[in-house]
């Protein structure tokens, strides 16, 4: 009876909580959806379109919570260290030289040309422009349009927003089903405008447990990781792709066969940068993937483990590296933070850069009569 007792009031103290993150306002109201079997919970603000929670359950059946984010969402708009957690990117994700492009794409377009784009540039000290500008879609107010139990649906209209040409309306769905969670996008442009989108989702299969003395549960190094794909982009110490496509032979990037992520740690220094320990990198898909996984990565320690597909060419693998952050409080914030290394950020998306690099030949440039569309599908397991 006591034990009955006890449960309801954790459980109204829950709901309690629950009420009052249900309760804010927009653009920050929360909605959650929850797969049938209750194998996948997760919650999403309007803002940015933005996952805050996503609660699986580890080998032993317990619920965690796998992504960093803020108790208060208003953080996403205002948190100067702009991580991105877990947000959809765009009008055009990951880093464009100078924020200048043109259209048809050329290399290095002169300021004075035509059809010359600029983007304001946010990212190394103004080198470069980081996932849309200084206000790119992660930042935008999003509008509900749908929900229910297992669904909800965002409209963004991007007015010309930040320089890009042209106006896009985008629509973002995510979805939970037993065991999975698919997010899709679809795009319509009023003129000819790149468009390369992600969902910037950071990932800490053991939902950052602090209780635990045989496992560091502090940083993803022991999490296995394996990516299907032989080549992935040359970049500049801006991580900036410079033209060439090389191979993943012999490199600290060969993830063909399951690795741990900190199995070469000490060989990925000025991998992602100069003085820079950890990844930062695009990965070319070997082909499309259809049904099969491009990613997978699961830790032993929870037992979780997440299958990725897409229709996206290529992903990038971002393991934090300048993560710096107070946690959620389920995550043992505020005194706690997100360190760097502490989650790892795994995006589908184009080929990055692909706007100042013609020679690739890879099409980006949508417009009336040709739109955008992208999706992918989340698969969780237990690996014991
Ligand atoms: C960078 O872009 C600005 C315009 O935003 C332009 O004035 C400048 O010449 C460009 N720099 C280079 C090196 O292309
Ligand atoms: C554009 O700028 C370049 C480099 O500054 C200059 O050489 C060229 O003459 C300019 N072209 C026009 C049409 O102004
Ligand atoms: C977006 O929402 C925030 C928070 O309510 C508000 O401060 C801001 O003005 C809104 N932006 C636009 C463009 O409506
Ligand atoms: C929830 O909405 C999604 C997307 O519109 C739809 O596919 C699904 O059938 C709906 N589920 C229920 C239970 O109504
Ligand atoms: C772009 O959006 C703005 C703001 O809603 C609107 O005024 C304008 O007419 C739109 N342009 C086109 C070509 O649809
Ligand atoms: C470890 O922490 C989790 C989540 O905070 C808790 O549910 C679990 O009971 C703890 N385990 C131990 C052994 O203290
Ligand atoms: C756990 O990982 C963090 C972050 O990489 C590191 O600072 C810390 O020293 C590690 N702790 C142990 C006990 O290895």
């Amino acid at each position: 009876m006591l034990g009955l007792k006890l449960a309801g009031l954790v459980a109204l103290v829950g709901g309690a909580v629950a009420q009052l993150r249900e309760n804010e306002p927009w653009p920050f109201d929360v909605t959650t959806i929850s797969a049938p079997d209750g194998s996948v919970t997760a919650k999403f603000v309007s803002f940015g379109a933005t996952m805050v929670e996503l609660w699986l359950k580890d080998s032993s059946g317990q619920s965690l919570d796998v992504i960093p984010s803020y108790d208060d969402p208003s953080q996403l708009l205002d948190d100067p260290a702009h991580p991105v957690f877990n947000a959809i990117v765009g009008r055009y994700a990951n880093r464009i030289k100078n924020g200048t492009f043109s259209i048809p794409p050329t290399r290095d377009p002169p300021a004075n040309g035509t059809n010359v784009y600029h983007i304001p540039t946010n990212d190394h000290d103004g080198q470069d422009t980081l996932h849309g500008g200084i206000y790119g879609w992660d930042r935008r107010n999003w509008t509900l349009v749908a929900k229910n139990e297992t669904s909800v649906t965002y409209h963004h209209l991007d007015a010309a927003d930040e320089g890009f040409p042209g106006n896009v309306s985008v629509y973002v769905t995510h979805t939970v089903a037993n065991g999975q969670l698919r997010s899709q996008a679809h795009a319509t442009a009023t003129q000819k405008t790149p468009i390369m989108l992600t969902q910037h989702v950071y990932w800490n299969l053991d939902g950052f447990r602090t209780n635990t003395s045989n496992w560091n549960t502090s940083n993803v190094l022991d999490y296995t990781l394996h990516v299907e794909s032989a080549r992935y982009l040359e970049t500049d110490s801006n991580g900036v792709p410079t033209g060439p496509i090389l191979e993943v032979y012999d490199t600290p990037l060969d993830f063909r066969t399951p690795t741990k992520i900190g199995a070469r740690w000490d060989q990925a220094v000025d991998v992602c940068g100069p003085g820079c320990q950890g990844y930062d990198n695009c990965w070319i898909y070997d082909q499309p993937l259809g049904e099969k996984p491009g990613v997978s990565l699961w830790s032993s320690w929870s037992g979780i483990k997440v299958d990725i597909t897409s229709d996206t060419p290529a992903t990038q693998v971002y393991t934090a590296n300048y993560l710096s952050t107070p946690r959620k409080a389920v995550h043992g914030g505020p005194t706690l933070t997100y360190n760097p290394h502490s989650a790892v950020a795994i995006e589908q998306e184009g080929w990055i850069a692909a706007i100042n690099n013609p020679e690739w030949g890879i099409d980006q440039i949508y417009e009336p009569g040709k739109d955008f569309s992208w999706s992918v599908t989340y698969r969780f397991s237990n690996v014991y």
